[in-house]
C-alpha cells in the first residue's frame, strides 16, 4: 500500500482510480487538516485502502503520521507533495491498491485549489459557522463550481450550546451548497488526539467527539462520497 515506487509498473486491467476526496477552504484554521486525517484514519480502521496527500507547505498531516508511526500506527500513509505531483502520486497510489485519497490542502491557495478540485471526486469544506467564515465561503463553493466536482460543507468548531451552526445552515441554504447533517462541535479530544497522531475516535472512542466523527463518517459513506468496504467504488 505505502509502494510508491508501483508508479514505474504498468497498468494492469483491473487497475481503478482511487476516489479522490479534497478537504478544501480558502481560509486557515477551519480544520482542515484535523478532518482529513481523522477521516483517513476512519477508512483505515474501515477496512478501504486510504492515503493522505499533504499538499500544505506547512505539512501538519506529514507531521500528524510522524508521531502515528512514533505510537505504533503505520495506517493510513502521508504522502507531502506540491500539487503539481498530485495526479502522478494519485496514479501511483492506485496502481498500488489504494481505494481512498484524502487530500489536505493549503488555505488561499487560488489557481492551485482550482487545480486540486479538478483532479478530485468531492470537495469537503469545513467551515466555522461564525460570520467572518461564513463571509468567506463563497470562494471555496466558487472554485468547487468552476471545477465542476460536488462539494459538501462540514460545519466544524461549532460553540456547544450555540445557535451558530443553525443560522450557518440557513446562511448555507441560499448558496448552491450542500451541508452534512452532523457538525463538528468545538471539543478537546480533537486537539489532544492530534497531538499524538490520532483522531478523536481513537483517542477517546466513548466521547462525545469521537461519536460526533463516527457520525459524521457513516454519513459520508452512506452519501458515497467516501467508500464502503466490500461496496465497490463509492459513487
Ligand atoms: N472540532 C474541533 N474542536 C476543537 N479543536 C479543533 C477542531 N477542529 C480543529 N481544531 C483545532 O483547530 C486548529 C486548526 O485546525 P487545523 O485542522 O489545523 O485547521 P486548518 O488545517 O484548516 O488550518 C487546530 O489547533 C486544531 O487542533
Ligand atoms: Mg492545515
Amino acid at each position: 500500500m505505502t509502494d510508491i515506487h508501483a508508479a514505474t509498473r504498468t497498468r494492469s486491467p483491473n487497475f481503478r482510480r482511487p476516489r479522490v476526496v479534497s478537504v478544501l477552504s480558502q481560509k486557515g484554521g477551519t480544520g482542515k487538516t484535523t478532518l482529513s486525517c481523522a477521516l483517513a484514519a476512519l477508512a483505515s480502521r474501515a477496512g478501504t485502502a486510504t492515503a493522505v496527500l499533504d499538499l500544505d507547505p506547512q505539512a501538519s498531516a506529514a507531521k500528524w503520521h510522524d508521531l502515528r508511526r512514533a505510537n505504533g500506527e503505520d495506517d493510513p500513509p502521508v504522502f507531502a507533495t506540491p500539487s503539481s505531483r498530485m495526479q502522478a502520486l494519485v496514479d501511483a497510489l492506485g496502481r498500488d491498491g489504494a481505494e481512498l485519497i484524502v487530500t489536505d490542502t493549503a488555505p488561499h491557495s487560488g489557481a492551485d485549489a482550482v487545480t486540486v478540485a479538478r483532479l478530485s471526486d468531492h470537495i469537503l469544506i469545513p467551515l466555522q459557522p461564525s460570520f467572518p467564515d461564513l463571509s468567506a465561503i463563497t470562494r471555496t463553493i466558487d472554485i468547487a463550481d468552476l471545477a465542476k466536482v460536488p462539494a459538501t460543507i462540514v460545519l466544524n468548531l461549532a460553540l456547544v450550546n450555540h445557535p451558530s451552526a443553525d443560522d450557518a445552515r440557513t446562511v448555507i441554504k441560499s448558496t448552491a451548497a450542500v451541508a452534512a447533517p452532523v457538525v463538528l462541535h468545538r471539543r478537546v479530544a480533537h486537539v489532544n488526539s492530534f497531538n499524538v497522531g490520532r483522531c478523536a475516535a481513537e483517542y477517546q472512542p466513548g466521547g462525545k467527539a469521537a461519536h460526533e466523527l463516527r457520525t459524521l463518517f457513516e454519513w459520508l459513506q452512506g452519501a458515497g462520497i467516501v467508500p464502503t468496504p466490500g461496496k465497490g467504488r463509492a459513487a
